[in-house]
């Protein structure tokens, strides 16, 4: 099976801007129920390809550090941020989002969006506390699970996005309060989101599908993964859902 890092970087090379559900619409009000605006340090924990940072910092003229595991991911929100001329409100650097590279207390908000369920969640989110500021906000945009999940599509979740694991949205509210974190906004949009291959085609628009499909004939493995992630979605329809999760570290 080809390497999820290699689809979400085929997508990417298809002008696909994020590869979040809700795109920057719902990053846009994730933000701003963290209290973004002028001035605020926030970080974007994998960042991809820094177009989530890009975007934060040109509209709220904040300062945005995003970091990412993959190299040609940060090279990749290297390049935008030059080409937008934002240099001076946005730095990406390679970093594991289970080890940060910052000091405590150093952001007034830490951001992630499609990632946390690819990591160790108890040891990633001690290390968000930890370089938050007291008072700061994290937001986290994922996919959920709308009911407890079958046995059988853990496991292939699991399998095919390389570690995969998330939760219902009362199980990301427990872990958030668990983590000692306070007022807790938890927002289900899968209502948003009927159909995940309509919303991919959508945010592709004509001119990256044409892109897609025509690249697809060359990568018999990324069109193989593709095929049993539409499969996940359709089977299991039922089952998953997106949300975002709020929570303040007490001050
Ligand atoms: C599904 S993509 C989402 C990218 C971006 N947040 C977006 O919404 O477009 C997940 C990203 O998490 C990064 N990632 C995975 N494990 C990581 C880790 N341990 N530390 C930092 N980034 C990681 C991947 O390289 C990838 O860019």
């Amino acid at each position: 099976m080809v390497r999820m890092a290699s689809v979400d970087e085929f997508l990417y090379s298809c002008g696909l801007e994020v590869l979040h559900p809700g795109g920057l619409r719902k990053t846009d009000e994730m933000a701003r129920a963290c209290g973004i605006g002028k001035g605020k340090r926030v970080l974007d924990v994998g960042c991809g390809k820094g177009v989530t940072a890009c975007y934060l910092a040109q509209k709220y003229d904040c300062y945005v550090v995003g970091i990412d595991v993959s190299e040609r991911m940060i090279e990749y929100a290297r390049e935008l941020a030059r080409m937008k001329g934002l240099e001076d409100k946005v730095n990406f650097r390679v970093a594991d989002a289970h080890n940060l590279p910052f000091e405590d207390n150093s952001f007034d908000i830490v951001i992630a969006e499609c990632t946390t369920v690819l990591l160790d969640k108890e040891r990633a989110f001690r290390e968000f506390i930890r370089v938050l500021k007291p008072g700061g906000h994290i937001g986290d945009l994922e996919m959920m699970w709308r009911r407890e999940p079958p046995k059988e599509l853990v496991q292939r979740a699991y399998e095919v996005w390389e570690g995969f694991q998330t939760m219902t949205l009362k199980e990301w509210k427990g872990f958030f309060e668990k983590l000692g974190l306070v007022n807790i906004i938890a927002v289900d949009f899968t209502d948003e989101i009927p159909d995940m291959g309509r919303a991919f085609v959508k945010e592709l628009g004509v001119v990256g599908l044409t892109k897609f499909l025509c690249k697809l004939v060359l990568r018999p493995d990324v069109l193989k993964a593709m095929l049993e992630y539409m499969e996940i979605f359709r089977k299991y329809k039922d089952y998953i859902g997106y949300c975002y999760v709020i929570g303040q570290k007490p001050a």
